[in-house]
């Protein structure tokens, strides 16, 4: 396989910048993502870590398209995500899907399980009933979820709904925003296990957005560390944890009681 192949995400000298709205007509701005670059291999799950408002999440809404970039590019499978078609971003937008932090926020509330489920499932409607019971037993949930509104639902349960929504569209990349940092300690801990799970059986690249060193440390293969809008460094998972990178990075680590 060529190197150009194995890539399924690039991103080249990405910027956000958003407008301030201090009210008065002054022109501030901030700078949330400067100058970042990686890319995300095969079968890879390439972390970001770092602090609340580095910039993280803009990072993740410009790759959906949910934010306008101010500069550079984003590729995935070799095509500039700025340059599809309607037609094309359509088919496209299918092959990444998000999972964020405030799982029942993500959620219609107006909608049971069972809708936002088949909502997400492209395909007859005998197929769709078998799709979901398979997703269903995935994800830990059981049939009679089904019938449930979102606010029904504990913050874990909702989280699972949301990765059977995710994997209803059979994605290509996997996009994961603080996905237990809303949940009990408790509960952290088992939808770990079920990322782990996903990460390992399924054929699925995973982008992890967290300021949470303990999912990092059991899901990511590199990470990428975040300071102030810019990527100080990208190392490997094992470099990370023990301790091979810069400053930045050994004071995160401390900051999290690892030693
Ligand atoms: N829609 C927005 N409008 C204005 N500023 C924003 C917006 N979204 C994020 N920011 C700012 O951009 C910076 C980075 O935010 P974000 O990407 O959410 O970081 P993180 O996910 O790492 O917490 C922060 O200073 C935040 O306040
Ligand atoms: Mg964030």
């Amino acid at each position: 396989m060529s190197i150009l192949n194995n890539e399924i995400l690039k991103v080249e000298n990405l910027e956000v910048i958003y407008p301030l709205n201090s009210g008065g007509n002054t022109h501030q701005q901030v700078i949330a993502v400067d100058d970042v670059s990686f890319c995300l291999k095969e079968n890879e799950t390439f972390g970001i870590i770092g602090q609340t408002g580095c910039g993280k999440t803009s990072i993740a809404m410009s790759i959906l398209q949910f934010v306008q970039p101010s500069g550079g590019n984003i590729y995935f499978r070799n095509k500039n995500i700025r340059k599809y078609n309607s037609a094309e971003l359509r088919v496209e937008r299918r092959k990444i899907q998000p999972v964020f932090q405030d799982a029942s926020g993500s959620l219609n509330p107006k909608m049971t399980i069972r809708n936002s489920l088949e909502d997400a499932i492209f395909a007859d409607k005998s197929q769709k009933k078998v799709k979901i019971q398979k997703l269903l037993d995935y994800v830990g949930l059981k049939y009679s979820h089904l019938e449930y509104y979102p606010h029904e639902l504990s913050g874990g349960e909702n989280q699972r709904v949301c990765l059977a929504r995710a994997l209803a569209a059979e994605p290509e990349l996997l996009i994961l925003d603080e996905p237990v940092s809303a949940l009990d300690i408790s509960i952290q801990g088992r939808i770990i296990s079920l990322l782990q799970k996903i990460k390992n059986s399924e054929n699925i690249n995973i982008l992890l957005i967290t300021h949470n060193l303990k999912i990092l440390r059991f899901l990511a293969d590199r990470i990428a560390v975040m300071e102030k809008g810019k990527f100080t460094e990208i190392l490997t998972k094992d470099d990370f944890f023990n301790f091979k990178g810069g400053k930045y990075s050994q004071s995160l680590l401390k900051l999290h009681g690892y030693k």
